[in-house]
């Protein structure tokens, strides 16, 4: 099969490699799209250096594919798989799905959504997933601020906290504010001045503020999600700043909250219901042939991408 074949960290090219044979409570997908994050970029390049100590491959990859996010057509199954039959349509995560098969896990697969196409059900896992599981706390009615709403995790934070009820306020540069003005409340384009007001939660995708002001900005009982961060250097890349909010979330009346999403068919499976109800559209801007998915995977880390980037099989 074409794949895109990483052996070190920094270097990936697209190559043969032999498909793999599912196992214990796995399938084989004919993948048929693959989503792209910035989660794609940091398991492409080792950095930041830290998770190569989070269990990912010290030397180089432990996966000798890049991608995460898949969705695609069950082409065989391995044995003690049960609710999954061959010819099912499916999304979720996988290790490797920049080819054109895949082993995924069934604990991570759920049906693909009946309403749109393998290219937008791709787009959903991991940036869909972690916006839901930051959104928990969200309650009809409260305010909602979104950070980095421009983005994948933003896009969907965005419409599943609209979803959820709440009065939704996004903030993006001058590039993606027509896009999130077509799916939040309000708007604040950050080159124009910064965001004002009081929320409830605030989903910081973008992570370029210091706690301190994110903590003014919400209300004295307010909760702070803390997504994730570009702007920490090579080693840790800003995590520090979610583990100084972990350290510092008992001692005040704020909830702080370090958000560790996590990858799971019952996730997949509640975003599957937000899909069919239309409550939650992916807002792809870009696709890219197989053979060039480094190049999706440089445009989201450029922050040109608006949205979500799919690479197509
Ligand atoms: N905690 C978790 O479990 C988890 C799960 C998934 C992702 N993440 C992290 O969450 C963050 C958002 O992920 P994503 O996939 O939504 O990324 P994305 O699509 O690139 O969106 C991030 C947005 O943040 C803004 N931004 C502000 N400063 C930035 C900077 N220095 N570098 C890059 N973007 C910057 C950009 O918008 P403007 O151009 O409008 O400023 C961009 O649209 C990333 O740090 C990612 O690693 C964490």
């Amino acid at each position: 099969m074409k794949a895109v074949v990483q052996r070190r960290y920094g270097s990936a090219v697209l190559g043969d490699l032999d498909v793999s044979v599912p196992g214990q409570g796995e399938v084989l997908l004919e993948v048929r799209a693959a989503g792209v994050d910035m989660g794609t970029w940091h398991l492409l390049s080792g950095k930041p250096y830290l998770l190569r100590f989070l269990g990912f491959g010290l030397r180089g990859p432990k996966c000798p594919v890049p991608g995460r996010d898949v969705s695609g057509v069950v082409a065989a199954l391995g044995p003690g798989v049960t609710g999954f039959a061959v010819g099912d349509e499916v999304f979720g995560t996988c290790e490797g799905s920049f080819a054109e098969y895949a082993v995924a896990p069934v604990s991570r697969l759920a049906r693909k959504p009946g309403n749109v196409s393998f290219t937008d059900a791709a787009a959903v896992p991991i940036s869909g997933g972690t916006a839901l599981q930051g959104l928990r706390d969200v309650e009809p009615g409260q305010r909602v601020l979104v950070l980095g709403a421009g983005g994948g995790v933003g896009s969907y934070g965005v419409q599943i906290a609209k979803a959820l009820g709440a009065h939704v306020t996004g903030v993006c540069s001058t590039r993606k504010v027509g896009m999130v003005r077509s799916i939040a409340d309000e708007v604040f384009d950050y080159t124009a001045g910064d965001f004002t007001g009081a929320y409830d939660l605030i989903l910081d995708c973008g992570g370029n503020r210091p706690l301190s002001r994110l903590r003014r900005a919400a209300t004295p009982r307010g909760t702070i999600v803390l997504v994730g961060a570009e702007t920490g250097g090579a080693i840790t890349g800003g995590f520090e700043r979610a583990l100084r909010a972990a350290a510092m979330n008992p001692f005040v009346s704020q909830k702080l909250v370090m958000l560790m999403s996590a990858e799971r068919a019952d996730v997949f499976d509640e975003l599957r219901v937000l899909i069919e109800a239309g409550e939650v559209k992916p807002a792809v801007e870009r696709t890219f042939p197989l053979s060039e998915a480094l190049d999706a995977v440089e445009h989201v880390y450029s922050r040109r991408s608006i949205g979500k980037v799919v690479v197509t099989i």
